[in-house]
């Protein structure tokens, strides 16, 4: 069964570089988006946490005088971004070591094993009772988090068909959301329980995340690019006749795989697959530093739209600024984030990476100033209270709808095979990082016995925001309904402006010399189709 909902970018022969996109392909695809519970739920469930009662009491010490503190029992601010941002430290790690891991144990063993990593960092959590052990547990948990988050979006853009690929890329994002959402339910189930499964239990839940999605993914193919890169062929045909439901000597897999192989020929000429090399090409939009540079400060951006302060400390901040019910907020926050990212699947492919970047950004940055002036000029009333939920929830809806998905979309798709899986890691080690400082300094901005900002830290979220707008009109480039492959060639050919308009017109197999040819095609073979053969009657 045919089944490609968008349209693309290109029609007749250009088409044949790959198979129609089928159901079964495109389900397979979207499992690995499961990882994005894991990053969603974990980064989640500590904001809940923090503001449970028996938490405070087992973790914080009596004395304190801040509003939110349990009968004077509170952490202290460096103990409450810690635990917070340690995560997001180990995650940093993660992602830049997995960046070597994918290219030399294969895309899935890495997400595997981010996967058991992440479970020995649970086991910690679970059995603290002092931040001693909690955070030592955050950071191991943090560091699987950090395979699992940047190789996803390497494997799923790599496996992923490309009339599809932002949609399925966005689907990770949507798990990232129902991963908050479920933090949020178990919190907020738990919260009021006196005794140390209050925090457990979301503690213990994240580990169950972390079995379906290694289980799931022992069922998947190896990223067919990841063995062209390896020069298995044989592999790589096989893993893309199951991704793409064709038999292995089909003309469309010869076709797909010619041109991978092609692309890999044509780029690795030019360079070798180094960490070193990631920093190479200069300052045109082809150069792996320009596309390095753009994918972390894509990654930064993002962070800097300020979302976390919602998703982290948004409990804490709506009993700062005297709401009762801050649980609640923080739940039906987590749900419009939910609903609003599946908007995402059909706009990113009809509208547009760029267009939602910069019209998402322009949405963040109105409700942001909003919040901040109603919030500055009537602080503490009601209509002040009522106007921060409203906008909040518009402003993740803008958020989820656009930034949210298109961040990791675009790294997934900007750089060439070489240096892919490190450019990914980079970028996502970015998120980490800005993720990190900014869950880092937010608690100094507005806790009260610290800056006290109140609604006024919205000032600064509306103001990075406007940076976003700036960011994405003059750096992102246009990358829907392209394969990976066509957009290397577009960026060599375009600048960011100008590539929403740019067609492609021929493929790397076209343009290979007749030496070339024979240098890709003696690596087809009848052999290595008939091996493939084989493969396929001895796995999925
Ligand atoms: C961001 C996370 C954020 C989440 C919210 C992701 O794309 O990278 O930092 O918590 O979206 O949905």
């Amino acid at each position: 069964m045919k089944w490609a909902p968008f349209s693309n970018r290109q029609t007749g022969d250009l088409n044949r570089v790959e198979a129609p996109v089928t159901l079964r392909g495109y389900l397979l695809c979207a499992f690995a988006a499961f990882g994005g519970i894991l990053f969603g739920y974990d980064s989640g469930y500590i904001g809940g946490v923090l503001g449970m009662n028996y938490f405070k009491l087992q973790f914080g010490h009596s004395g304190s005088t801040d509003p939110s503190a349990y009968h004077g029992y509170l952490y202290d601010t460096w103990q409450k971004s810690l635990i917070t941002s340690i995560l997001s430290c180990g995650t940093f790690f993660g992602a830049l070591f997995a960046g070597s891991l994918a290219d030399w144990i294969g895309r899935r063993s890495t997400i595997i094993a981010g996967c058991m990593v992440f479970s020995i960092g649970v086991i910690l959590q679970v059995a603290s009772t002092t931040v001693g052990l909690l955070v030592p547990g955050r950071l191991i948990a943090g560091i699987g988090v950090g395979f699992v988050s940047a190789i996803i979006i390497l494997y799923m853009s790599e496996v992923a068909p490309k009339a599809v690929r932002g949609a399925i890329v966005s689907g990770y994002q949507f798990s990232i959301t129902i991963g908050l959402l479920l933090a949020s339910c178990v919190d907020q189930g738990t919260h009021n329980r006196m005794d140390t499964s209050s925090y457990r239990i979301p503690m213990a839940i994240q580990w169950v995340w972390a079995v379906i999605l290694a289980t799931g993914l022992f069922l998947l193919p190896e990223s067919p690019r990841y063995f062209v890169k390896k020069e298995q062929l044989d592999k790589a045909a096989h893993a893309l006749s199951v991704l793409r439901g064709q038999p292995v000597d089909s003309q469309y897999i010869r076709d797909e795989l010619a041109e991978l192989v092609a692309n890999y020929h044509y780029e690795i000429e030019n360079m070798r697959a180094s960490w070193l090399d990631c920093f190479r090409g200069g300052w045109k939009p082809s150069g792996n530093l320009r596309r390095v540079c753009l994918g972390m400060a894509m990654q930064m951006m993002q962070q800097w739209t300020g979302v976390n302060f919602i998703f982290y400390y948004g409990t804490t901040f709506f009993q700062q600024v005297g709401m009762k019910n801050s649980f609640i907020i923080s739940i039906i926050t987590t749900v419009v984030n939910v609903c609003s990212t599946p908007i995402s699947f059909w706009t990113i492919e009809k509208l547009g990476r760029r267009s939602l970047l910069i019209y998402g950004a322009i949405g963040m940055l109105v409700c942001e100033f909003i919040i901040a002036i109603v919030g500055t000029a009537d602080s503490g009333s009601q209509a002040a209270n009522m106007c921060l939920i409203v906008f909040t929830c518009i402003y993740i809806f803008f958020f989820a709808s656009t930034w949210g998905p298109a961040a990791w979309v675009v790294i997934g798709e900007i750089f060439p095979l070489p240096i892919r899986a490190k450019g990914v890691a980079l970028s996502t080690a970015s998120n980490w990082l800005w993720n990190f400082v900014i869950s880092e300094i937010t608690p100094y901005m507005v806790d009260s016995d610290e800056g006290n900002l109140k609604s006024k830290v919205f000032f600064i979220w509306g103001a990075t925001c406007t940076l976003c707008v700036f960011f994405a009109y003059f750096f992102v480039p246009e990358t829907k309904g392209l394969s990976l492959e066509q957009v290397d060639r577009m960026l060599e050919e375009t600048t960011p402006r100008t590539s929403a308009s740019w067609v492609p017109h021929d493929t790397f197999a076209d343009q290979l010399t007749r030496a070339d040819v024979d240098k890709v095609t003696s690596g087809m073979g009848a052999a290595h189709f008939e091996k493939a053969k084989d493969l396929g009657s001895s796995s999925v």
